[in-house]
């Protein structure tokens, strides 16, 4: 495969059909999807319906088919996207700002070096728990500083909004798509000009993994309607729609495959690349609310 990639420019969007989140032409697009496609072991967890399929899926780790099967039948309820979408969506001319797209702006504040996503701890705390409180769903005492390292992860991804490469360092770990659509480009080790060892897109109810030693190294991508303007660093779309995935890391001693080097080995903060410097850096792995608070503000929510 050739290598195409620029580094970013910021927040305008790049010449010609070189754009973010991926850097790649239509052309190269292609044939990443055809990559991702024949992958050993397979991007994505299945039932194999051809003698090839099942060589594909044969080397994915006991480990990681555990994680799938205790997910697949996990979904979210009509009522709980619809209610998410409602908390997306663009404030309204003299309405209140949804709590989701509250926390969107106060992550872009944060750091606009990529559009802002959310992670919504399973276990734990949330960092923007206290904004509950503000919209009446909350005791206002009830404001702890938010966990790291949940082992349980509901990450909500906007439209045209997507994270930076990253890597897992030495988890193992599952992404499963449960609302919308979610693109995954899996990079061959955590550099800006990585190779792309694939693209795959996810519907609810398929599964990519990780584990140390493959596909640790990812960049994940929301692409639906967006709405106005070019998505890039500081971008914040203009519509409701949005993917979200169900993520779980295990550390090496909950696998029991442990090894020694310099990476993380653990889910409490994991190596990315910066969009803007394409230095690395480390990034805590906060969760921005804990789901017992969101599912409570979605119950309370008029879907009317
Ligand atoms: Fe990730």
């Amino acid at each position: 495969m050739s290598m195409t990639d620029t580094q970013p420019s910021g927040g305008t969007p790049e010449s010609g059909e070189v754009k973010h989140p991926f850097h790649i032409t239509k052309e190269e697009e292609r044939k990443l999807r055809l990559k991702g496609a024949e992958a050993v072991p397979s991007l994505v967890i299945g039932q194999a319906t051809s003698f090839d399929e099942y060589a594909r899926q044969l080397m994915i780790p006991p480990a990681v088919m555990d994680l799938a099967r205790k997910a697949e039948d996990l979904r979210l309820s009509a009522w709980e996207v619809e209610a998410m979408r409602k908390h997306l969506a663009p404030a309204q001319p003299g309405r209140k700002v949804g709590l989701l797209r509250q926390i969107l702006q106060e992550k872009k504040g944060n750091d606009d070096s990529h559009p802002p996503y959310i992670r919504v701890a399973c276990t734990g705390r949330g960092d923007y728990d206290y904004l509950a409180a503000e919209h009446g769903h909350l005791h206002p005492d009830d404001h702890p500083k938010g966990d790291i390292g949940s082992p349980v992860v509901l990450e909500i991804w906007p439209a045209q909004h997507y994270s930076p490469i990253h890597s897992h360092g030495h988890t193992t770990g599952i992404v499963f798509c449960l609302a919308g659509q979610l693109d995954v480009m899996v990079y061959d080790r955590l550099e800006w000009d990585a190779t792309k060892l694939g693209l795959l897109t996810l519907t609810p109810g398929q599964c990519a993994w990780l584990s140390k030693d493959t596909y640790a190294v990812h960049r994940v991508y929301c692409p639906l309607d967006g709405g106005d303007g070019i998505t890039g660093p500081g971008y914040m779309n203009s519509t409701a729609e949005f993917g979200a995935s169900f993520h779980v890391y295990l550390n090496p001693d909950e696998t029991a495959v442990e090894r020694e080097d310099d990476e993380s080995y653990s889910r409490d903060r994991f190596k990315y690349v910066h969009e803007i410097t394409g230095k690395h850096g480390f990034f805590e792995t906060h969760s921005d609310l804990s789901w017992g608070i969101l599912r409570r503000v979605l119950a309370n929510t008029p879907l009317t």
